[in-house]
């Protein structure tokens, strides 16, 4: 059913948000109340998990400043680079013995980068739980095919036993499974005595979520995400362990130049003083720094958090009022605060199959987009169908807000076209 085809909203019977009695079965014809469609629109409707909303006010004039034309290697780009460097270690808190470089790829050119160049020396536990995990699982199974790994695995919604893990072995794993909203609580499952090495991929949490650097080894994270820089710049951080394994373990297989962490048995001291293994974007580069200005603004990495926070916090007031949306992440204390992923519970749409749950789904998520109140919010394409916003800090608490009302409203299409 189109929009209006069944009238006006105003025509059908109308419940505000999350007041609807809950019929716990109704009949797949019966037809429940639309909510009408609400007039306050979210200022920016940039919800995307990746590339994720610019900063507040942020314009093209932020990259005014950009070293365009000039080469990488020249001094002052060199300078903006450990800029970049610099106040990412400042505004993190980042232990003075780790090493921060700016490596190609993204995210995930920085963690191949560190697998590949690290694993092999023992045995690895591969954590996964959504599909970025399942991604270095299968890397580490299909293309290094080590001999001695196990995977940890988990299905959506869940953690994997965390008490399982092995830190006589090396450990690879995602923060925060974006694609599922599953982040694990904290780090106290990591031990301080371990002998292998912390893999972790936290490029949906850096920035967004407080980590234990003395637990992890080896923090990988893109600049499109919490600060919304542009896409493609990987960040890597290694600790003096990691350091210590690159400059013992020599991995049995060729490492393409891009993955080239050492030089002569040594550390590559290059990569980690800015300067970069192959050409990064200095617009990019600028954009970064814009990013990190904007950060420091708002009060650092407190302040960061406590906008991410917050913005999921208000979308759980409204899940809690709601009667047709639940979290996936079964544990509250494994919510995302940047990913938010949500599961439709709705009767009618649970007695779907899965391809015309995602059709549904994916019919709700259009009609936002028309709107133009919301683009990108369908869930990824391995996971659950149903919505993923995103809570990280350059979305503004008063966009969610008056974003909400909306999924109300086209969930009650959606649903309704169910029933038609
Ligand atoms: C957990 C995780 N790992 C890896 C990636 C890939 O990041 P990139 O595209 O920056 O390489 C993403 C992107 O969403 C992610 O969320």
């Amino acid at each position: 059913m189109s929009p209006g085809a069944l009238g006006s909203a105003e025509s059908r019977s109308i419940a505000a948000p999350g007041t609807a009695p809950y019929d716990p079965a109704p009949a797949l014809t019966e037809e429940l109340p639309v909510p009408a469609k609400p007039e306050r629109r979210p200022v920016r409707p940039q919800f995307s998990s990746g590339p994720c909303a610019k900063r507040p006010g942020w314009s093209a004039a932020a990259l005014d400043a950009a070293l365009l034309g000039r080469s990488h290697r020249a001094r002052p780009s060199v300078e903006r680079i450990r800029t970049v460097l610099g106040e990412s270690r400042r505004l993190l808190g980042l232990p003075d013995d780790y090493r921060l470089a700016l490596v190609p790829a993204s995210d995930t050119g920085a963690f191949e980068m560190a697998m590949w160049s690290l694993l092999g020396a023992r045995g690895v536990d591969v954590l996964a739980w959504d599909s970025f995990g399942e991604g270095w699982a299968s890397d580490v199974e299909k293309q290094l095919r080590l001999d001695d790994a196990r995977v940890l695995r988990a299905d959506y919604g869940e953690l994997p036993d965390l008490g399982a893990v092995d830190f006589a072995r090396d450990v690879a794993f995602t923060w925060n499974g974006t694609t599922a909203g599953v982040r694990v609580p904290d780090g106290d499952w990591i031990a301080d005595d371990r002998s292998g090495l912390t893999l972790c991929d936290a490029t949906s949490a850096v920035f967004a979520m407080r980590l234990p650097w003395e637990k992890l080894d080896v923090v990988t994270w893109s600049w499109q995400k919490v600060l919304g820089g542009e896409a493609q710049h990987g960040m890597l951080l290694l600790s003096p362990r990691a350091v210590e394994r690159l400059e013992s373990h020599t991995p049995p297989w060729p490492l393409p130049k891009i993955f080239r962490l050492t030089k002569g048995g040594k550390l590559a001291e290059g990569p980690f003083r800015g300067e970069t293994i192959n050409t990064p974007s200095m617009l990019c580069v600028e954009d970064a720094l814009d990013g990190l200005r904007w950060a420091d603004e708002i009060g650092g990495l407190d302040g960061l958090v406590a906008r991410s926070e917050a913005n999921l916090a208000c979308v759980a007031d409204w899940v809690e009022r709601s009667d047709w949306v639940e979290f996936l992440a079964t544990d509250p204390r494994t919510r995302s605060c940047t990913s938010i992923c949500l599961a439709i519970t709705d009767p009618r749409f649970l007695a779907l199959d899965p391809a015309a749950r995602g059709a549904t789904a994916k019919q709700a998520v259009s009609r936002l987009a028309d709107e133009g109140v919301a683009y990108d919010i369908g869930s990824y394409r391995d996971a659950p169908a149903g919505l993923r916003l995103w809570g990280g800090a350059t979305v503004e608490r008063a966009d969610l807000e008056a974003l909400l009302p909306w999924l109300d409203w086209a969930w009650g299409e959606a649903a309704a076209d169910l029933g038609a």
